[in-house]
């Protein structure tokens, strides 16, 4: 009987261990998950504060896995081969979020049908989309890359914006393309969320 409460002991010791292991050295967040455009739509949706998600839900981004159903890409992946675009990787690599990563890279939440949704462009969600992290980040208090938050650049754009698009457009946006453009209008940066 003793010997078993001392297995015990030592085999919870050994899970809180490899717990602590696994979150890594103190101060370091879980590996982040994308979460979905869904979870931004809350706080990036005012007017006033430049509406982000309407910007983004009016953009051809939100569109790219529906158009992949279209007569169009239909005809594009005939000639390439390819039976069913929203299922192949030869087209599913540009026009959705995150495709290829592992599966624990995605949480509940994430659907492939939102297309080239923020997390695209931003990072994975899951350790900066709270208020609180957002506005450390804002303010300087907290390195967004520790939180998963980038900025992009045109090096991020060119990843799909390029020559091996099979639609035959092959255009080079630099990042501040206007026609994708949300930005926080000036003098609302401080204020309240919603
Ligand atoms: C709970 C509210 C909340 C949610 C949810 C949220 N944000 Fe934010 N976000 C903010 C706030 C607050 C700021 C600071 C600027 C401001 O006042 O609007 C901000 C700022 C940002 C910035 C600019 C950061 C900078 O350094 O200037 C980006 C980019 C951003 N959010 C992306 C996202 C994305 C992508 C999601 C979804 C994965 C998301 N946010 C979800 C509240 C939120
Ligand atoms: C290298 C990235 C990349 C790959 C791979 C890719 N696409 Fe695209 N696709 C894009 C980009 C970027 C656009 C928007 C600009 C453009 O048309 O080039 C686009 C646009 C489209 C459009 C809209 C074209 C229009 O005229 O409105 C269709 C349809 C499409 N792609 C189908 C496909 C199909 C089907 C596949 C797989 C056989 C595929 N794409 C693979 C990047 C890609
Ligand atoms: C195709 C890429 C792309 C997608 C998709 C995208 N963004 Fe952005 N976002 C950008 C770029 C580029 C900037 C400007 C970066 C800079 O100023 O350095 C930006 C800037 C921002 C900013 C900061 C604006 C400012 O004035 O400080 C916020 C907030 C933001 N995005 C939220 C979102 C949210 C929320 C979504 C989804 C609803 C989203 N973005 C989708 C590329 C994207
Ligand atoms: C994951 C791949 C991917 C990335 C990264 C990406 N795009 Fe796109 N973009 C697409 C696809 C696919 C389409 C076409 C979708 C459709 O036709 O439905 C598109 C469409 C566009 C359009 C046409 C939008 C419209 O509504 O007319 C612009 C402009 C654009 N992208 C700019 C950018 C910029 C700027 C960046 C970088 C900040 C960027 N994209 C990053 C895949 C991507």
């Amino acid at each position: 009987m003793k010997r078993q409460a001392l297995w015990i002991v030592v085999v919870a010791g050994a899970v809180i261990a490899a717990g602590f292991a696994t979150a890594g050295a103190e101060g370091t967040a879980p590996a982040p998950q994308y979460v979905g455009a869904g979870k931004c739509r809350m706080c990036h949706n005012s007017a006033r504060k430049g509406a982000q998600y309407k910007v983004w839900s009016e953009s051809k981004h939100s569109h790219a896995f529906e158009v992949l159903a279209t007569p169009k890409a239909l005809e594009i992946a005939t000639a390439k081969g390819v039976k069913d675009p929203q299922k192949s990787d030869a087209c599913l690599q540009c026009h959705v979020t995150g495709h290829g990563e592992p599966a624990d890279h995605f949480a509940a939440t994430f659907s492939d049908s939102s297309g080239v949704g923020c997390e695209t462009c931003h990072g994975p969600g899951s350790n900066y989309y709270t208020r609180t992290v957002m506005m450390d980040i804002r303010s300087g208090k907290a390195k967004a890359e520790e939180f998963g938050l980038r900025m992009p650049t045109s090096a991020t754009c060119a990843k799909c914006h390029n020559e091996k698009s099979p639609s035959g457009k092959s255009v080079n946006w630099t990042a501040d393309s206007t026609k994708i453009a949300h930005p926080i209008p000036a003098g609302a940066e401080t204020e309240a969320a919603k």
